[in-house]
């Protein structure tokens, strides 16, 4: 009799995509490289990918992203009784937290936040290249009043030269939210803009999906899945 067909197995190692960046900084955290989360981003990087699948996929990306950024929040001992009687010694979150999306494509990540956590209040940053000095320069933002005193996720899908997200953290900072207070979320990084911004806030967390190659002389992010924006709303 024929032998069965193995199961099939993750196709990389857990290292294996950060080969581009050996060892990562102590504030880098990537998801578990399962075979299944690089089956997801295979989908959303074909260009042959049409925009309802791109939604789908990219969004289950998310929802992981943002449930890893939550196990890196405090916790603190909270005590339950269940409906047995007895009491249950366990934990529950420690503060309040909000996002904060980069506009426009960080707004693409903004369901997912909300379907992990429910009625979670939203900022909302602008920030593009200024044409006169070639520097990021913050056109719009709108935060919670008390967001001084929230954990911040910020969320932007593509981490590519890291100069908006530097200038979004800067901001932030500016409105008083410590560095180590904020969580910066996203799909794919490139090793450069992944080390310029974490060589900037070391205290600051990074949770990326991917670690690709490196950037284009356009900035996009190589292999990358070309512009998340157009892509997300476009297409
Ligand atoms: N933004 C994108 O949408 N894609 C890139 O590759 C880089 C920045």
């Amino acid at each position: 009799m024929a032998t069965p067909p193995a199961p099939p197995q993750p196709s990389m190692d857990m290292n294996a995509n950060s080969k581009h960046m050996n060892p990562l900084p102590a504030s880098v955290f990537t998801l578990p490289q399962t075979a299944q989360l690089e089956a997801l981003f295979t989908i959303i990087r074909d260009k042959d990918t049409a925009r309802g699948d791109f939604l789908f996929y990219s969004d289950r990306i998310i929802r992981l992203l943002v449930e890893e950024g939550l196990n890196h929040l405090p916790v603190i001992q909270r005590t339950v009784v269940t409906p047995t009687g007895a009491s249950y010694d366990g934990v529950g979150f420690e503060g309040k937290i909000c996002g904060v999306s980069i506009l426009r494509a960080g707004e693409a990540m903004e369901a997912g936040l909300r379907e992990v956590c429910r009625s979670v209040r939203i900022g909302k940053i602008l920030i593009q290249r200024d044409e006169e000095t070639a520097l990021p320069k913050l056109f719009y933002s709108k935060f919670p009043n008390d967001i001084a005193s929230r954990y911040v996720l910020l969320l932007d899908p593509m981490l590519a030269t890291g100069g908006s997200a530097i200038k979004a953290v800067e901001v932030l900072m500016e409105h008083d939210v410590p560095e180590e207070r904020i969580i910066f979320i996203n799909l794919i990084s490139s090793p450069e803009g992944l080390r310029k911004f974490s060589d900037k806030f070391p205290k600051l967390k990074i949770i990326t999906g991917w670690i690709d190659e490196g950037l284009n002389e356009k900035a996009y992010i190589i292999p990358g899945l070309g512009d998340f924006g157009e892509r997300r709303y476009c297409e």
